[in-house]
């Protein structure tokens, strides 16, 4: 069983403290599956967007994977192996874990998990790009500018699809 999220059970000085630091990833899977309704369907759903847009010899980008829930659900269903999924998160504690999840199954596309900050990343030959719950972290101002930036790419690399939800 998951461990528990009790993050918040003990008062935090001011809301700036929160970060995505090694016990929030401990207890990650239990605190996002609480916190947003029908997780695990929408993890599902980015599996099969995942089968329909993604293209032979391009790259996924998973911005803010996290523990890499999107990022194993599209490579379950991605039928090409010539697609890199590219998993981006600029959490050292999310990170490690996200490898440690990514090396333990197997998938036809590949994966690489970069240590990053997604808005300094190069986007480059994407069939599909995935911000599930991540753009909320960023500033309204970086919020548009990373969207600008992805939208533009449509017209240079066939970008198919942009997903984001916002709470
Ligand atoms: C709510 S979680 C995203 C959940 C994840 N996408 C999923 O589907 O399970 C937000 C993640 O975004 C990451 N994050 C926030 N700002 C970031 C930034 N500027 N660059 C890279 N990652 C960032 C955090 O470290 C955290 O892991």
């Amino acid at each position: 069983m998951a461990n528990q999220d009790k993050i918040f059970a003990a008062p935090i000085e001011k809301m700036g403290d929160f970060t995505f630091d090694a016990n929030v990833a401990e207890v990650f899977p239990d605190m996002i599956q609480r916190s947003v309704p029908g997780y695990s369907n929408i993890i599902s759903a980015i599996g099969m967007l995942a089968k329909r847009f993604a293209t032979p010899d391009s790259h996924i980008y998973d911005l803010g994977c996290s523990l890499g829930a999107a990022t194993l659900s599209m490579r379950r269903h991605i039928p090409h192996d010539s697609c890199k999924i590219i998993a981006v998160d600029n959490s050292q504690a999310m990170v490690e874990r996200c490898r440690l999840h990514v090396n333990a199954y197997r998938g036809a596309a590949d994966v690489e998990v970069r240590e990053a900050d997604i808005r300094d990343i190069e986007i480059a030959n994407a069939s599909m790009v995935v911000l599930n719950f991540t753009l909320q972290f960023l500033s309204p101002d970086d919020r548009q500018t990373l969207l600008t930036r992805i939208y533009q790419l449509k017209a240079r690399w066939d970008l198919d699809f942009v997903g984001e939800i916002l709470l």
